[in-house]
């Protein structure tokens, strides 16, 4: 569906030409500038079938004096774009099932449309229409929604559209990151996500794609991240995505997802119940993927680095066992306590990988623990950043975007667990706090630039009857993007004493010693 020219002012609401009128009222301001629309509103309230409460909705078919056969009123708690989406999204549900090939949406006089009004339209309708078909041919076919108008009455028209230009592009990369995240473990694969990636930079000038193999990565010393692959048989990839809108010399943000297309635990196997749900493991790398999507048709100057460590972890005879120790990109050993926290183990060499491009700053996103699950539930991703400034741009890109995180803690002593007698760290801590100890073990391999790590466990997909990827956090992503783009010089920038900064426990001697293959067990 195209949203982009869909706004229309001028004609009275009722005379709107239309399927189905969505009108969207609040609680503390009902009416509109229409004056056979203000009396179905009045009538319908004071028969009691309607009322002005948040969640409220009555659908009237037919009704009298109204162009469109189709008629939801829709109340709202307030005129914010929140609220406004909790309404459509309540509107779309009544005329889901109905023949509404053009849906227009109207707004009461309480609440003036703006751009982020506008881009929340258009991700509820996307959502509410996306159905997954991959592996599933029989699914419903999409209904027959094909138009939809914005009816506003504001000067800012322009706005508007804008506004519904970029939820087009927020909605294409969103709905990636849940194709992606839906797509079965046998089907999306390393090499699925590689080629993916690889499907993106054809497809967009701006991007470009590279895909480092095995050998590649055995050369690199990242001994952290092949150790996961151990009892795999599918090659790992570890992605290179780049986006260009920017003069060369501008330093790159660096998104780096975690890309695990299926987590049984490994040999620290988890237990059966939900453990399908582990093909969602690689909602960071989907993530990573949806926003390039998103950003390459946004263009802002900007440069973007996107690096994706994927590979899978499972069992078998050659998988990696508890108490082995492998030697990370960065020189620090790590004792495998359990294989099941594998995420931070693909992560740290990812990380330390992305030292070489001189970043503004680096995020991390990554369906890390289920701790965080316990912690914040599913409505907010976890935000772990020891820098205020990167923390607060991001926390605010998910207000504006409706796809918000919370802080979390970064102190140090969260990681007192991760002491190890044979290696310079382990990989696990106890089980209390174990978001925040994952979040320190990443830090040790972020000491230089700014960094901030997107705990998305429990945001990136649903489970139960409604179970599938939710596209998160590309919207937050996407967002603060653009918010760095339009900030200019104020733009999160290499911190000063970067360039002089050493990586954490930079064990040179480790560093420099001959690439080891991840198989071997004798790295420490
Ligand atoms: N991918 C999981 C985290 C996860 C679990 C996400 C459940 C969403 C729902 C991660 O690799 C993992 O297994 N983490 C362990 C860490 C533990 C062994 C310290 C966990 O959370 O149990
Ligand atoms: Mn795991
Ligand atoms: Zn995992």
């Amino acid at each position: 569906m195209d949203y982009r020219s869909t706004v229309a002012h001028g004609p009275a609401l009722s005379q709107l030409n239309a399927d189905a009128l969505l009108l969207v009222l609040t609680e503390s301001q009902a009416t509109t500038a229409d004056p056979v629309l203000d009396q179905i509103a009045k009538d319908a309230i004071a028969a009691g079938d309607f009322a002005l409460k948040a969640g409220k909705s009555l659908y009237v078919h037919r009704p009298a004096g109204v162009k469109a056969s189709r008629l939801v009123l829709l109340a709202a708690a307030d005129a914010t774009p929140k609220a406004f989406k909790a309404a459509v999204v309540k509107g779309l549900a009544h005329i889901k099932d109905l023949g509404v090939a053009h849906a227009a949406i109207a707004t009461g006089a309480g609440i003036a449309l703006t751009a982020d009004h506008a881009q929340s339209l258009v991700l509820a309708v996307a959502d509410a229409t996306y159905v997954y078909r991959h592996t599933k041919p029989s699914a419903p076919k999409p209904g027959p929604l094909k138009k939809l108008t914005l009816a506003s009455v504001e000067a800012d028209a322009a706005g508007i559209k804008a506004g519904l230009g970029l939820g087009q592009a927020l909605a294409e990369g969103v709905a990636l990151a849940k194709e992606l995240g839906n797509h079965p473990g046998n089907v999306c694969t390393p090499s699925f996500l590689a080629s993916e990636a690889k499907r993106l930079g054809r497809e967009f000038k701006h991007i470009k794609a590279e895909v480092l193999e095995r050998p590649a990565l055995e050369k690199l010393g990242m001994g952290s991240f092949l150790s996961v692959t151990n009892g795999s048989v599918q090659p790992p990839k570890f992605i290179i995505l780049r986006y260009n809108g920017a003069a060369a010399s501008l330093a790159p943000l660096v998104l780096v997802g975690k890309g695990i297309t299926f987590d049984s635990g490994g040999v620290s196997i988890k237990p059966s119940a939900g453990m399908d749900e582990m093909k969602y493991d690689m909602g960071g790398a989907a993530s990573v993927l949806g926003t390039f999507r998103a950003i390459a048709e946004l263009k802002p100057k900007v440069n973007l680095v996107g690096l994706i460590p994927s590979c899978e972890n499972m069992v078998s005879g050659a998988a990696t066992k508890p108490g082995d120790v492998f030697t990370s990109m960065s020189g620090q050993t790590i004792e495998v306590l359990n294989t099941d926290a594998e995420g931070r183990l693909i992560l740290c060499d990812a990380l330390t990988y992305a030292e070489r491009f001189k970043p503004a700053a680096v995020i991390d996103i990554a369906t890390l623990t289920g701790a965080c699950v316990v912690a914040l539930g599913h409505q907010h991703s976890g935000l772990f950043s020891a820098d205020d400034a990167l923390a607060d741009a991001l926390l605010q890109a998910g207000q504006r975007s409706q796809d918000t995180a919370w802080r979390m803690p970064l102190d140090e002593e969260y990681g007192d667990g991760l002491k190890s007698n044979f290696a310079d760290i382990a990989n696990v801590g106890g089980r209390e706090g174990g978001a925040i100890t994952a979040a320190v073990f990443l830090s040790k391999f972020t000491k230089a630039y700014r960094w901030a790590h997107l705990d998305i466990a429990g945001s990136a997909w649903k489970s139960g009857a409604a179970k599938g990827g939710t596209g998160r956090p590309v919207g937050l992503l996407t967002r603060f993007i653009l918010d760095q783009a339009a900030a200019g010089k104020d733009a999160i920038a290499p911190r000063p004493e970067a360039a002089k900064a050493k990586p954490a426990a930079g064990k040179k001697v480790a560093r420099k010693a001959p690439a080891k293959t991840a198989r071997s067990a004798s790295q420490a």
